[in-house]
């Protein structure tokens, strides 16, 4: 069975084609991080307009690089939520347009189980049930995958996803946008135990996560080390120093605020799943989303993973930020159980997983 597969639900528009949802016959993925860098992030109202612009494109290119036609399609998949609604929008659109005049069978696919069924295409021995940390710009959550499309999310954030705290840092410490990678790339070359930044646990709910409190530190920190700076300018005066009031980052090591706010993070991401993993008798652990492209986190989880004697599964770097070979995954395993939408099929910015 060959899907194609549509996803546009944030700054990426992507199509592609996959077979029994394991094998990838084309990915074609146009991102907008050039232009959204302008801004110092995504701006909903220009990545609707981008996708609107792109999406004919992406998705014939996804089709002649599989070598393939609309007709050969089994059925059509694509991300309806969640996501930001403009840029769904785009997605949900032009899949009901091509399933309806080819009359396909159309299938709307949760943009964060797409994430999680990335690592089918890489691992084809993986099955559920198993324990995916699921870590985005949107989103952190971990879930037990029961059984294909079915889930219990166990952990959840209560303020920033995992991606936007990496995002809001990077900022702070002048690396502008997309920031996770930013980060992971200037944290090799600092030390992760330089500064001690909080690892944030909630009382009743062992699982879930709360990233603002280290976001803040970070923030405090600088500007602590600002004010020490300014009070050790104000008590030498005379003395002859190269530093000006306008260089921000003076005196302060952003390479070692990146790799200890990353140690932060990753400790709580690695600990939370070891916990659950535990309390849950699972021996199967997974990573997804974009936060899974990072060089720590992978290193960390799977080293636990090891001493633990737990298989460790991810997706290569290109499959864990957002691409559509991942909701073509979901998607197969969503038409196998009958899951059809209608054309009344709409957006939805919040949805929920199951
Ligand atoms: O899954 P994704 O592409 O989009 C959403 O569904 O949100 O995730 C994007 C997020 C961004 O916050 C980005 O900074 C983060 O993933 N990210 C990373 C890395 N690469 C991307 N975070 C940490 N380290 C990385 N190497
Ligand atoms: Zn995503």
């Amino acid at each position: 069975m060959e899907l194609l597969a549509i996803e546009s639900s944030c700054d990426e528009t992507a199509a592609a084609v996959v077979r029994d949802g394991r094998e990838v016959l084309s990915n074609i993925i146009a991102s907008q991080i050039e232009t959204h860098k302008l801004y110092g992030g995504v701006v909903p109202e220009i990545a609707s307009r981008k996708h609107i612009e792109v999406i004919n494109q992406v998705i014939d290119e996804a089709l002649v690089t599989a070598d393939r036609t609309l007709n050969d399609m089994d059925a059509i998949c694509v991300t309806y939520g969640p996501g930001l609604v403009g840029a769904l929008l785009v997605g949900v659109g032009t899949a009901k347009a091509m399933a309806y005049a080819a009359d396909k069978p159309l299938v709307g696919v949760h943009h964060i189980e797409g994430h999680i069924a990335a690592n089918y295409i890489v691992h084809p021995d993986l099955e559920p049930p198993f324990l995916c940390m699921v870590a985005s710009g949107g989103h952190s959550h971990l879930v037990i995958v029961k059984d294909y499309g079915e889930y219990d999310v166990i952990g959840r954030t209560h303020d920033d996803a995992a991606g936007e705290a990496f995002d809001k840092v990077a900022r702070a410490i002048g690396l502008g946008y997309p920031g996770g990678p930013k980060i992971d790339a200037i944290a090799r070359e600092g030390n992760p135990n330089a500064i001690e930044f909080p690892r944030a646990s909630i009382d009743d709910a062992p699982y879930d996560f709360s990233f603002s409190g280290v976001k803040s530190a970070v923030l405090n920190y600088l500007n602590s080390e600002r004010m020490r700076k300014k009070n050790d300018r104000d008590t030498q005066k005379g003395a002859v120093t190269d530093e000006t009031e306008s260089d921000d980052f003076a005196g302060i090591n952003r390479a070692d605020v990146a790799a200890s706010f990353q140690e932060a993070v990753v400790d709580v991401l690695v600990g939370h799943t070891m916990d659950a993993a535990l309390e849950f008798g699972m021996n199967k652990v997974a990573l997804a989303g974009g936060v899974a492209c990072n060089s720590r986190l992978r290193e960390k989880m799977s080293a636990a993973c090891e001493d633990a004697g737990y298989s460790f599964y991810m997706p290569p770097p290109i499959l864990c930020t957002d691409n559509a070979a991942m909701i073509g995954a979901a998607g197969y395993y969503e038409y196998k159980k009958g899951v059809r939408h209608g054309l009344d099929l709409n957006a939805i910015p919040a949805l929920s997983l199951r």
